[in-house]
């Protein structure tokens, strides 16, 4: 079942669309033979900033509201209020200008600019939290979080907003296994050995693996984190500092909607790590991601480099670079 099946972008060459609704999802899985050469083990990602709002939350963000229409928690002129990093609120403000809901962005002063200045764009308002005294500008902490999250719900309480909460919202999990998971299995053949994602709500993750497992129980499935805060793996019980540059992933927390049966290992990547991968990924595949992209890709190529020759290790380039122009991941 897909989640919005009237909107779901199946055939996206081959007919027209009723609305840019139509383009969420399907996107292109790439093998990045050029950056994986060598290896044992061969990387395939797929390239989520094909979506309208260039990233992997336009899938959320329509089966969320979707469901919502359903449930009737929205209404025809409802407002939207959700906590974003960006991207999530960049995806909900796709949905409510096609579908005239007026939407609230909250987010932490630390998510990048573009992200802020493309969520207006889009008819959003944004709600900016200042970060916590000791965070840094471009990185967001669980402290900065826990800020922008009270900033939330006193505004949900205020408007009697519909709130896709996706943190806790089942439908962050099912549309990944019932769109992304599911796309990755057939792009791939069925041959895919091993996926790999970072985790923000963890809904990409527990969706697609999900799905991959629930095709074929032996697929390995890998959670990466911030090598600054291995906090899901259980990593060092007093990490005093969860500032990284990862964004939209690492908030030292177990997301609610976490399924730690599903977690084959764990990879931690560090933020040079990162940055240099998504460099490479430009360079060397023509990708244009995100600092999670670049995250995501150094972790399936540590398995590729231990893997058995030809498995195929898939990933997600969660975003973008375009939204990190004002950022050191691609310096001047
Ligand atoms: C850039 C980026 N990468 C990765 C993620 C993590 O995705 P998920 O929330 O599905 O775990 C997010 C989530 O917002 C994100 O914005």
């Amino acid at each position: 079942m897909l989640p919005h099946p009237a909107c779901y972008s199946e055939h996206i060459v081959s007919t027209m669309l009723d609305s840019v609704l139509g383009a969420i999802g399907a996107t292109p899985l790439v093998a990045l033979d050029r950056l994986a050469e060598g290896l044992p083990g061969r990387v395939v990602a797929k390239l989520e900033y094909y979506s309208p709002g260039a990233s992997v939350k336009d899938r959320v963000a329509l089966a969320v509201i979707a469901a919502a229409e359903r449930s009737g928690e929205l209404r025809p002129g409802g407002t939207v209020v959700e906590l974003t990093s960006g991207n999530m609120g960049t995806g909900l403000a796709v949905v409510c200008a096609v579908k005239g809901y007026r939407m609230i962005a909250v987010m932490s002063a630390g998510n990048s600019l573009e992200r802020r200045r493309m969520l207006e764009a889009l008819g959003a308002q944004v709600e900016l939290v200042p970060q916590a005294s000791g965070s840094l500008p471009g990185q967001v902490s669980g402290e900065d979080l826990c800020l922008v999250e009270a900033r939330t719900q006193a505004l949900v309480a205020e408007l009697g907003a519909y709130r896709p909460n996706q943190f806790h919202n089942p439908h962050a999990v099912t549309a990944h296994q019932e769109t992304t998971g599911r796309e990755i299995w057939e792009q791939s053949g069925g041959q895919v050995a091993a996926f790999v994602a970072s985790v923000g709500t963890g809904g990409t993750f527990v969706g697609v693996a999900r799905a991959l497992k629930g095709r074929n129980p032996a697929v390995r499935c890998y959670a990466a984190e911030p090598a600054a805060v291995p906090f899901i793996s259980g990593g060092p019980a007093a990490v005093s500092n969860t500032s990284h540059k990862i964004q939209g992933t690492g908030y030292a927390m177990i997301p609610p909607l976490w399924q730690p049966e599903l977690v084959d290992g764990f990879l931690t990547v560090a933020d040079g790590a990162a940055i240099d991968v998504a460099r490479r990924l430009a360079t060397r595949e023509g990708i244009f991601g995100g600092f999670s992209g670049g995250a995501n890709v150094a972790a399936a190529m540590e398995l590729a480099r231990t893997s058995a020759p030809g498995d195929l290790i898939a990933t997600v380039i969660c975003d973008s670079g375009l939204k990190y122009l004002s950022t050191d991941l691609f310096p001047e």
